[in-house]
Order: C-alpha cells, then structure tokens, then sequence
C-alpha cells in the first residue's frame, strides 16, 4: 500500500482577531519549518490569508481558504476567487464543510463545482463530508456520505484525484465535544476508501488521504491516527490555540 502522510489542517472558521491569526500563524510557522512525518495545512478567515501568507511564507505550512466561489471573477459581492487565493500563496480550498452545506444552503452540485474549479486552478480540494445525527440514528450512514462523494467528485476526472483530500466530518460530532470513536470514525473512512476502490481503483484509492474531524483534540489524535484508513484531522476548535493546535501535530507523530 502507499504511504500516506497524515495531515493535520486546522479550520479556524469565523474565529481570532487579526492579531491573534498573526501570532498563532507566526507560532506554528516556527514550529513547523521544515516538511516532516506530518502535513499541517491551515483555513483562516478570506480577510486573514493575507497575514497568513506572511506568517508562514519561511515554513512549510499550506494554507488556504474555507470557501471558495468557482467563477474566475465578476459581480460577485462577498466571494473569493481562486486566483484571489493562490494570488496570495494559498494552495488550498475547503469545499462543502458541513456548516456551509447546513447553514448556508450549499448543495452537492455547488460542492462538484467548487471542486472542479480548485483542481483547475491547480489547487487542492478538501472535500468535506458527514452525516447527521438523525441520519445516523436512521441508519444512513453509508448512503449519504458514498451519495456526497460520489457527487462531490463527479466533475472532475480520475487524474485530478492527486488534488483532492477527503475530510470525513460528522456532524453531531462538530463542536460538540463528542470525538467519533476510533471504531465509528475507521468504519466511515473505511467504506469511503472502498468506495474510491470501486470507482478509481486501487492506486487513487489507497493513496487517498482522508482526514477525520470533529472534536479532535491532543488526547484523541493519536487513538484515530492509529487506525489504517484514518489519515489526519481536520481540527475546528482546538486549532485555534498554539497549545493546543502544536500539541496535536506533535502527538501525530510530527519529526522536522
Ligand atoms: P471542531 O473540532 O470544533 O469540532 O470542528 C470540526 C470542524 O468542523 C473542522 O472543520
């Protein structure tokens, strides 16, 4: 099988002042300045890649944004382009996050486009997607997460796939405290990986990286790390400190 190497990525939704995703971009770029054993990618808020890009430029920290619009440019009032992103040293979109699929409305067919927008413009895609707690109780699991990746991977061709992550977030486990457990999180990440199998084949598929997020925290990285399809983490609130942020790369397994 291929090696993977884990991400950790660290989404810092609508959260920090400009001084603080100064000095905690700044914080981990001191930490991280090397590639090693573990990739960290960061989303700030659009208004901070700027800084972002500054703080990290001397690192190797990716960065990028929480949301993109797949048009090039134009009358677009509130949207981030793609070109604005990589304009600015970004490399990365967060696409179909499961609070702008429910609080925003957004749906499979915006998120494929958004994804075949990223992997155009030569960024890379982290597609995000999860069931409900209602759907889980209901048993669909299965059904809803293969229903938003096969959607969500439908506009693009297999060559792309290089530039796509996988981010598998339920959403009752989102800022609620309550982590998946290694067993609950390895059995979604598992059938996603076959789903990649079935359709892709087994290069795309076992060299897929497929991170787990919600309510990850220092203490539960490592039990998810070590389960064989769980490949990172995508981290809401605990990137938001340096502490807590460096204390999980660290018990990935990070080595500079
Ligand atoms: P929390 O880690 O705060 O649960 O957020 C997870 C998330 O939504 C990351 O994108």
């Amino acid at each position: 099988m291929a090696a993977r190497i884990p991400i950790i990525a660290g989404n810092w939704k609508m959260n920090l002042s400009p001084d603080q995703a100064r000095e905690l971009s700044a914080g981990l770029a001191r930490e991280h300045t090397r590639p090693g054993t573990v990739e960290v990618f960061i989303f700030p808020p659009a208004p901070y890649l700027s800084i972002v890009a500054e703080s990290t430029r001397a690192s190797a920290i990716r960065f990028g944004a929480q949301n993109i619009y797949p048009e090039p440019k134009g009358a677009f009032t509130g949207e981030t382009s793609l070109s604005m992103v990589s304009g600015l040293g970004g490399q990365l979109a967060l696409v179909g996050h499961s609070e702008r699929r429910h609080q925003f409305g957004e749906t499979d067919s915006q998120a494929a486009r958004k994804v075949a927008a990223t992997v155009q413009a030569e960024l890379t895609a982290v597609l995000c997607v999860g069931e409900t707690l209602e759907q889980r109780e209901a048993g669909q699991t299965e059904s809803i997460v293969t229903d938003q990746i096969e959607s969500g991977l439908r506009e693009i061709g297999a060559h792309h796939l290089d530039q796509v992550v996988l981010a598998y977030e339920p959403v009752w486990a989102i800022g609620t405290g309550k982590t998946a457990t290694p067993d609950q999180a390895q059995a979604v990440h598992h059938l996603s990986r076959a789903l990649l199998r079935k359709q892709y084949g087994e290069a795309a598929a076992s060299s897929m990286r497929i991170l787990y997020g919600g309510s990850v925290t220092p203490d539960t990285i490592s039990g998810l790390l070590a389960r064989p399809d769980i490949d990172g983490a995508l981290v809401g609130g605990a990137s938001l400190t340096l502490d807590s942020f460096a204390s999980i790369i660290q018990n990935s397994g990070f080595h500079s």
